[in-house]
Parts: structure tokens; C-alpha cells; sequence
């Protein structure tokens, strides 16, 4: 067993990845590839918490994989897997569920959100989504969540139904912390900066497998102030705040030297520069996933190397809180 501390964190396949996704979570993942043992995985269990067209769902995984590779997530460091491989978080999720209030899951900030979002389609599973999250960070005892700020408030949740076992039972599960990057830990939409990047509103939602021209215009079209001055302040000026946070992540700049480099420019600039950045960052991302998805049979070596080793892993938590719970061994 490695000495490494151990990560584990997931993206659901519901929508092509974002640049708020990559910002928030994958480029983290790639970075802390060495120093961690990593499990990343591709959460299709949690998509269905809202409808899914088959079809698409069942392609998405397999992009999703194929933009993990090419963000540069090393699948001899990593185990990279799809969640509905692993039975293991099901049934882990259904214990874990049964010592989980209504209340607290009540409060979750997403489950309201998405609530207003699907009136019409309320269902269990979306309200227990933060316990099947929970199981996925603790089957595999992870030190590390990397995530963007949205989900926070889940991995502290993840801490507490941990924290209830292992008091009420005996020590079982590490507590993970949530891993939250300084910058780039939300990303707006570029067409209403008040709100997150999300896959769900297209028109300011930046895509990783999106057209060079896609990019520059959504970048050309964003929104901002009449100030004209490139200037980071959440409160008054968020539309330009996000477009340096973005200009920043994407080329390693800090703040200072940005607001520097853009003194006495017009958004006429500033802006396209920001998508240029872009279009150079996620340009060897799209072409390298656009390559794996042509090798089908080896993004099916990886996902199902990936499933074995942690189904292996994910089995000795589970026997353990099984054994501990009072089931009868199989
Ligand atoms: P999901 O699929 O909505 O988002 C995936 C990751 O991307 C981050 N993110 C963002 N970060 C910055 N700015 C944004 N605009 C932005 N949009 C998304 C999210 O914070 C997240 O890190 N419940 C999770 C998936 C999940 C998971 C887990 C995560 C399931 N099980 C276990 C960690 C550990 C979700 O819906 O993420």
C-alpha cells in the first residue's frame, strides 16, 4: 500500500465539460497527480439524479474520459474509472443514507437550486445525491476533494456523515478536506456574471471541445461594465473580476500583472485577449481528445483497469461498514 495521501474527486458526464470545470477541479487533479494517490472519476450515477437522453449520456462518459487523458491526467498515475463500474458506492450510499437527516440534506444549497431548476421532476435521487457523494469520497478513505467552491458545502456534509459513523460505530472513515483552488474556484457565466458557469446556460458557458471562433465570440460578447477599466473587484465590476480570474488561470499571471498589462485599454482588447488565452490553453486538450475518441478500444483498457483497481479498494471499506453495521458476512 502506498504511503501517498490519497485524492478522490469526479465531474458528472450531464454535459460536455466546461471551462469552469477545468478551472475549478482538472487542473487541479493534473497537478497534484505526483505528489497524491489519485481516484478520478466520471459520476454517471449522479447524472441521472436528473433525466438524461441514453444515448448521449452513454457517449459523454466516453468524451468525458477521452478530455481527462487529454487535460493530462496520466492513467498509469491515476485511477480513472466510471462510477456505475464500482457497485460498491450504491450500496455504500444506502448505508450511509440510513443514519443521514431530511434536515441536512434539506438545507444542501444545490438540491434547491436544482429543485427550482426540475420542478416537474423532484426526485429521491436528487435529494440523496450528497450521500452517494459522500460514499464515493469514503469508500476510498480520501484525504483530498479538489473541487470548485459549488461544492463545498458537500464535502463538508461528507465530513459530517463520517464523523456520526465513526462515533457512532468505531474509527472507519478518514475525514476528507475539501481541496479549493485560489483561483479559478468560480468561474461565471460570461453572458450574466452574477451566476456560476454552467453547462445548463450554453450561450456564457465557455466549453472545452468548443471551436477556436466559438470561444472568441463567446469571450467577444461577455458582459461587463461601463467603467472601462481593467480593474479585479468582485463587487462592483464582476463580469471583468471573472474575466481576469479566467486570464489569469489560463496563463499563470497574477492579478497585479494583468491589471498592469491591460492599464489604459479599452475591454476592446482586454476582451479577446482573454479568449485568445483560452483558445491557446484548451486548443492541445481538443485535438488530443478529439484523437482518443477515434481509439475506442483504449479508452475501454483504461476505464475498465481503472474499475478493477477500485473496486478492489472501495470492497475493503464496505466490508468493513458492513461488519460494523451488523450484516451477516456473505
Ligand atoms: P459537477 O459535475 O457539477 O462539476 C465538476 C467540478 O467542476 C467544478 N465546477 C466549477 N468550478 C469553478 N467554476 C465553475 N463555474 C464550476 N462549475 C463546476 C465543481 O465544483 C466540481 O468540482 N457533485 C459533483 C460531482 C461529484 C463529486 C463526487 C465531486 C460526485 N461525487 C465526489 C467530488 C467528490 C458535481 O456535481 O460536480
Amino acid at each position: 500500500m502506498s504511503e501517498k495521501k490519497r485524492i478522490f474527486s469526479g465531474i458528472q458526464p450531464s454535459g460536455d465539460l466546461t471551462l469552469g470545470s477545468y478551472m475549478g477541479a482538472i487542473k487541479n487533479w493534473v497537478a497534484l497527480q505526483d505528489e497524491y494517490e489519485c481516484l478520478y472519476c466520471i459520476v454517471d450515477m449522479h447524472a441521472i439524479t436528473v433525466r438524461q437522453v441514453p444515448a448521449d449520456l452513454r457517449r459523454r462518459s466516453l468524451e468525458q474520459l477521452s478530455q481527462y487523458l487529454a487535460c493530462g491526467l496520466d492513467p498509469k498515475k491515476n485511477i480513472l474509472f466510471i462510477q456505475s463500474h464500482v457497485p460498491q458506492h450504491a450500496e455504500l450510499a444506502w448505508v450511509l443514507g440510513c443514519s443521514t437527516q431530511f434536515g441536512e440534506l434539506s438545507r444542501m444549497t444545490q438540491f434547491k437550486d436544482k429543485s427550482k431548476k426540475h420542478a416537474d421532476n423532484i426526485t429521491a435521487g436528487l435529494f440523496t445525491y450528497p450521500v452517494l457523494m459522500a460514499a464515493d469520497i469514503l469508500l476510498y478513505q480520501a484525504d483530498l476533494v479538489p473541487v470548485g467552491q459549488d461544492q463545498k458545502q458537500h464535502v463538508e456534509l461528507c465530513r459530517d456523515i463520517a464523523n456520526r459513523f465513526n462515533g457512532q460505530y468505531s474509527p472507519t472513515f478518514t475525514l476528507p478536506e475539501p481541496f479549493i483552488p485560489k483561483m479559478g474556484t468560480r468561474i461565471m457565466c460570461l453572458s450574466d456574471p452574477t451566476s456560476k458557469m454552467s453547462k445548463s446556460a450554453p450561450e456564457g458557458c465557455v466549453f472545452l471541445m468548443d471551436k477556436p471562433e466559438d470561444i472568441m465570440r463567446k469571450f467577444k460578447r461577455a458582459v461587463t461594465d461601463c467603467e472601462a477599466a481593467v480593474r479585479f473587484d468582485k463587487e462592483n465590476k464582476p463580469g471583468i473580476t471573472n474575466l481576469l480570474s479566467i486570464y489569469c488561470t489560463a496563463t499563470g499571471k497574477t492579478v497585479e500583472e494583468a491589471e498592469a498589462e491591460f492599464e489604459g485599454q479599452g475591454y476592446g482588447i482586454f476582451k479577446p485577449a482573454v479568449g485568445e488565452a483560452v483558445v491557446e490553453l484548451l486548443r492541445p486538450i481538443r485535438e488530443e481528445a478529439t484523437r482518443l475518441m477515434g481509439d475506442k478500444a483504449y479508452l475501454e483498457s483504461i476505464y475498465s483497469e481503472g474499475a478493477e483497481k477500485a473496486r478492489y479498494l472501495a470492497e475493503k471499506t464496505l466490508r468493513k461498514v458492513y461488519k460494523k453495521v451488523g450484516f451477516v458476512a456473505r
